[in-house]
């Protein structure tokens, strides 16, 4: 509760009566956890009239950084932050089954067996980027699940270009990525229904921030890039976290409001899909053609070199 005074107060001067009062605690109180704070690696200044101010944080998943940075946002309930886990989706998915209410999230420093889309692993290392897994229980059809998916990219592309100034584009259906290509950021969302309803999804993003080239395997070399390798800068992750889902907030009530309808618009506007030539493989069947948009359930209209449109409703996709 001290540390969210601070943050509160951004650049101002909080006095320590001030937080007492607020906090309803002695000021000798509010010293002790000042000098806590200290040994974490928060950094205050002093003025013998005006109390103190934070002026500097350790880069971490903060809650309360988390919190403060979305705002006073519906989506988001509670924030459980780890230092490691096997995959925030899995934490998650257990929470759920406990009865975690709407707009649990539960962000880690590190995960062990982070999990990609197609069963494939996410490379997730420690204090490198924002591995985290929302719970949400919208009222929604099993069939219309897949549009969350894009809610999130659209949010995520929003609130990252915004932040860093980077040029970040949407691949269908949800991989964020840099201009010249390299994936930034992974989105996998997973549904679990009852009743052809959605009981509840988890909503997993993972944004590679301080990644450096060494960080990355050969199998990623070249395919993957972070916001440090794209901007030269480092960005804190505590923000970028809530701003994602102050961002995802907003589409989400617009989403349910005027349906999906503008989520596409927004989603084509940002896509480096639409207009170019791509190959999907679904078993043995083979689709190659341009991209053309996307339809009412957030399918890829896709048309093929004999004039036929096809419409690819999962799956991963290759430009060529
Ligand atoms: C993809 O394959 O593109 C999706 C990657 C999703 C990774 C995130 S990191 C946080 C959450 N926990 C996981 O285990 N996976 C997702």
């Amino acid at each position: 509760a001290i540390l969210a005074c601070f943050l509160e107060a951004g650049d101002r001067f909080v006095s320590g009566e001030e937080i007492s009062r607020k906090l309803n605690v002695t000021r000798t109180a509010v010293w002790k956890h000042i000098q806590e704070l200290k040994k974490r690696g928060y950094r205050f200044e002093s003025s013998p009239h005006k109390g103190y101010r934070l002026a500097g944080r350790p880069d971490g998943l903060i809650p309360e950084a988390i919190k403060l940075a979305a705002g006073p946002v519906s989506i988001l309930h509670d924030v459980i932050v780890l230092d490691e886990v096997d995959s925030t989706q899995t934490e998650v998915h257990r929470l759920a089954a406990e009865g975690a209410p709407h707009g649990t999230l539960v962000a880690a420093e590190a995960q062990t067996a982070g999990k990609g889309r197609m069963g494939r692993t996410w490379l997730s290392p420690a204090g490198k980027g924002i591995w985290m897994s929302l719970l949400i229980r919208p009222p929604l059809p099993v069939l219309l699940a897949p549009q969350m998916t894009l809610v999130a990219a659209v949010a995520l592309c929003r609130a990252l270009r915004r932040e860093t100034g980077a040029d970040i584009g949407i691949k269908w259906p949800n991989d964020l990525l840099s201009a010249d290509g390299r994936k930034l950021c992974g989105i996998l969302v997973e549904s679990v229904g009852e009743d052809e309803r959605v009981r509840h999804m988890v909503v997993g993003v993972g944004i590679d921030c301080h990644l450096e080239e060494t960080d990355y395997p050969p199998e990623l070399a070249g395919k993957a890039t972070s916001l440090y390798l794209l901007t030269g800068r480092r960005f804190d992750r505590a923000v970028l976290a809530g701003v994602f889902l102050k961002e995802f907030d907003a589409l989400y009530r617009l989403y349910f409001a005027e349906g999906f309808d503008p989520i596409r618009t927004l989603w084509e506007s940002l896509s480096v899909t639409i207009g170019r030539r791509i190959r999907h493989r679904t078993g043995d069947r083979l689709t190659e053609g341009v991209a053309e948009r996307l339809d009412e359930r957030g399918g890829l209209v896709v048309r093929t070199d004999s004039g036929e449109h096809v419409t690819l409703l999962a799956g991963e996709i290759a430009c060529v």
